[in-house]
């Protein structure tokens, strides 16, 4: 007789560790079956604690060598060792994936390793990397599988000299120079960490603007910003060709919109034109789960697919491809097959770009406003402006607030600054619980606080701040 779960998750990653920790944590007899080695998915292990990991410690390395001379502290030119840099990453990589090993014993969640595949609504085959086969059978299965890199026609990845946001994890040198395909958040930050320690790096994007989906303000001050910590930016831009030879890759390059072709020689190449849904391998076909012709899974509000007892979340269906979204579906999605009502807004939740100042965003762009016809009002805030920026010597970038210009109602949040991953936070509960930009402008903030500047954001959008 095979095991049986009121509830089988495929892939560990934030979606799928955290739907079958709030699933045991309901009384749900819950697995959760992982294909790698470790537990964690993209997330803990090639994606947002890794590459966390780089950008803090570069940032510090940064700050040592361009900032510190400045604010009086000598320490001569900083030298790297990036083995050690690069040991530090593991660690704290170690660390996330095993803590959600003791997280799943805690909770009494029964990791199962090999590939998932589902042969028939309510039975699992896991496919052991020593070839066993074994069947589990599931009242419920969430397909928590989440995505992989986008290929870029004509240009065969590596991961040494081309790679993806993978391979730009572990290079185990410096490249003298980086060419990075995609201005999006993968190429801005991995772009940042090795310019930081020494690369030239070039961004290729295919539009006129890097950080297609965030509020355009935001977009052209992260442009100036980085371009002035160095990166250099070639928008507008498609590579059509690369070519390797001796430790050498030559790309070609044209307008977007087509011309005359250039080469750009780099030492290392970045591809970071996106994520797609990653289903390899599930069996979905066999059990006919609808997918789109993206091959994003096709869910109902409740997250369940077009076969009843298979549900999906993260990564592998519709909205953005962030782990706390994930996090959230998945704990909603166990509390519905426990019986509950679950529900997420997803107009409220943020995105960050974790560069140096930070870039968060929160609900609608001023684009968006625009296009949909719904009035606003504007507040903005620099944190030139803030004693607190002053003090950290950390000025760059601003805070903007959209407000319904009737109801004063907050729909939007856009930030570039230090710590704007978490200053977005408060914005995000505003927003969540329905306030208006006069809820922030009357909230006590703290002084001297960079918070001050989310505050004085929300006096401008009824034309009253204080310090400006
Ligand atoms: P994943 O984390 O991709 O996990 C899916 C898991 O399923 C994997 O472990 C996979 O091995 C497993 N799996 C797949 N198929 C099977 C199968 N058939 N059987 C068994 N197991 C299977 N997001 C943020 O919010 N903040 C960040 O700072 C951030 N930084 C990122 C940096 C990088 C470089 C990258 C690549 C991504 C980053 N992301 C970030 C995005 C984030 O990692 C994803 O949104 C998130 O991991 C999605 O979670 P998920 O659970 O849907 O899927
Ligand atoms: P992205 O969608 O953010 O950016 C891809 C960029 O590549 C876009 O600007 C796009 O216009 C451009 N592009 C597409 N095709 C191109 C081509 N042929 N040539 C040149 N440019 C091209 O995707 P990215 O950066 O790969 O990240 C994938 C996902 O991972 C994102 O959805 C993001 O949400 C997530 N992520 C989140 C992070 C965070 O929250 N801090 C960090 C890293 C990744």
């Amino acid at each position: 007789m095979s095991d049986s779960f009121d509830l089988v998750v495929i892939g560990s990653g934030p979606g799928g560790y955290v739907c079958a920790i709030r699933a045991a944590q309901l009384g749900l007899k819950t697995a959760c079956i992982e294909k790698d080695n470790t537990l964690g998915g993209t997330c803990l292990n090639v994606g947002c604690i890794p590459s966390k990991a780089l950008l803090s410690v570069s940032e510090k390395f940064s700050h040592a060598e361009h900032d510190f001379a400045g604010l009086g502290i000598d320490v001569g030119k900083p030298k790297l060792d990036l083995k050690k840099m690069m040991t530090h990453k593991d660690k704290v990589v170690a660390a996330n994936t095993q803590g959600i090993s003791f997280l799943f014993k805690k909770n009494k969640v029964t990791h199962l390793v090999g590939t998932g595949s589902i042969t028939a609504a309510g039975t699992v085959e896991v496919s052991g990397k020593d070839g066993k086969k074994t069947t589990v059978q599931a009242k419920n299965i969430v397909i928590a599988t989440g995505s992989e890199s986008t290929p870029l026609r004509g240009i065969e990845v590596d991961e040494k000299q081309i790679v993806t946001s993978t391979g730009a994890l572990t290079l185990d040198k410096v490249p003298a120079s980086l060419a990075v395909i995609g201005g999006g958040v993968i190429g801005l930050e991995m772009g940042t960490v090795w310019q930081r320690l020494g690369a030239k790096v070039t961004v290729i994007e295919f539009l006129d603007r890097v950080l297609p989906g965030m509020d355009m303000e935001v977009s052209k001050e992260m442009k100036k910003i980085l371009g002035k910590q160095g990166m250099e930016f070639k928008l507008g831009t498609k590579v059509t060709g690369a070519e390797t030879k001796k430790g050498k890759v030559t790309l070609t390059l044209e307008a977007a919109n087509g011309g005359s072709a250039e080469k750009l020689e780099v030492e290392t190449v970045l591809v970071a034109i996106g994520r797609r849904p990653y289903t390899a391998g599930l069996g979905l076909e066999k059990v006919g789960v609808n997918v789109d012709n993206r091959g994003v899974v096709e869910i109902d509000d409740h997250f369940q697919t077009n076969v009843p007892g298979i549900y999906a979340i993260g990564d592998v269906v519709r909205g953005p491809m962030l782990a706390h979204k994930a996090e959230d579906e998945g704990v909603v999605v166990a509390e519905i097959i426990a019986g509950q009502s679950g529900h997420i807004n997803y107009d409220a939740i943020p995105g960050v770009v974790y560069t140096f100042p930070e870039a968060a965003s929160v609900g609608k762009t001023e684009e968006q406003l625009k296009e949909s016809g719904i009035p606003y009002k504007t507040g903005k805030f620099p944190f030139m402006a803030n004693g607190r920026a002053r003090a950290m010597a950390a000025t760059d970038g601003f805070v903007k607030i959209l407000a319904h210009a009737e109801t004063d109602l907050v729909l939007g949040c856009h930030i570039v600054g230090p710590e704007a991953g978490t200053l977005i936070a408060e914005v995000v509960a505003v927003i969540e619980f329905g306030g208006s930009a006069e809820d922030i402008a009357r909230i006590c903030h703290a002084h001297p606080t960079l918070n001050e500047t989310v505050k004085e954001a929300a006096l401008a959008v009824d034309g009253r701040p204080i310090h400006i």
